[in-house]
């Protein structure tokens, strides 16, 4: 990957996949951090990489650094209250990750700043790294409020807890859904969970399907309005493009509990009259 691409399209993921991180891939990227400047050269920086049962006590404790920063969070974000909810599902199990990067530095005789901007560029090289390798990560230090309990974890005690980085990223996923009923008609469903690599989409959205394959209904939640906008997106009027079929009555109503739609207010009304594929 080129770096420019590299250093623009890495983002803090917050959902993972379960499945383990291979070892040499994480031996990658903990070599990839470790190229990183370090004040003096000491190169004081020391990770530690945790898996399995051990992991899921750390989460438990990780978890807790959220209470910590929760009256920040409350402050910073006053106005949207999404990303404080989000930002507790996300602390309440580091997003499901497998493997937890520790980032620790040993004190020098310099300052305590040196060391911390010497690991902070450490864990950049790491993130990017991580990227590289397709692998999501985010740099946290809200678990650092729970420095002391995690190092007795891990058995740590003379060096100092810089930040924590979960990582491994949840791909995107389509599996078959409950057929939806509406007005009559039975449409095929699949349920898609978009990765936050694609942050314009909500993460769980449903696509449902009539016997011609045609795309009829899609249901998403469109989350930066709030918790309540549940809308599902009408599809009618399929019409042939050249070799695509494309659906040109567009309507985008609410939806509430149990799927059912409302037919008004209308949120979006879209005609299609003309359409063309280009390649490019
Ligand atoms: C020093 C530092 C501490 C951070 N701590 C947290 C954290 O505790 N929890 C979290 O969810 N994100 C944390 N982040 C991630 C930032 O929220 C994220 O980098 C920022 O919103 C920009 O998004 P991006 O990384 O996708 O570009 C931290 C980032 C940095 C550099």
């Amino acid at each position: 990957m080129e770096l420019y691409e590299a250093i623009k399209g890495r983002r803090s993921i917050r959902r993972f996949k379960s499945d383990p991180v291979p070892k040499e891939v994480l031996e990658r990227i903990l070599e990839m951090s470790m190229w990183a400047p370090s004040g003096m050269n000491l190169q004081n920086w020391h990770f530690v990489v945790v898996a399995g049962e051990r992991k899921d006590a750390l989460v438990v404790l990780a978890r807790k650094g959220y209470d910590y920063i929760e009256p920040v969070l409350k402050e910073v974000f006053a106005e949207k209250q999404p990303v404080i909810e989000a930002t507790k599902k996300f602390f309440s199990k580091l997003g499901g990750a497998p493997v937890l990067v520790f980032a620790y530095y040993e004190p020098t005789k310099e300052r305590p700043e040196t060391s911390i901007q010497t690991v902070a560029a450490a864990i950049q090289n790491l993130l990017l790294a991580a990227h590289s390798e397709g692998l999501g990560s985010c740099w946290m230090t809200g678990p650092v409020h729970m420095a002391d309990q995690i190092n007795e974890v891990l058995g740590i005690r003379d060096k100092t807890l810089v930040a924590v980085i979960p990582g491994h990223r949840r791909d995107l996923t389509i599996e078959d859904a409950a057929p939806c009923v509406d007005k009559g008609r039975t449409w095929r469903g699949l349920t898609v969970t978009f990765p936050e690599t694609v942050p314009t989409h909500s993460a769980k959205q449903g696509f449902y399907f009539d016997q011609q394959a045609r795309l009829r209904r899609h249901d998403y939640h469109g989350e930066v309005i709030g918790p309540y906008a549940h809308a599902s997106h009408y599809c009618d009027d399929h019409l042939k493009f050249g070799k695509a079929v494309f659906p040109t009555r567009r309507k985008v109503v609410p939806r509430i509990g149990g799927g059912r739609t409302l037919p008004f207010p209308t949120l979006v009304w879209i005609r299609v009259h003309e359409a063309a594929l280009q390649s490019s």
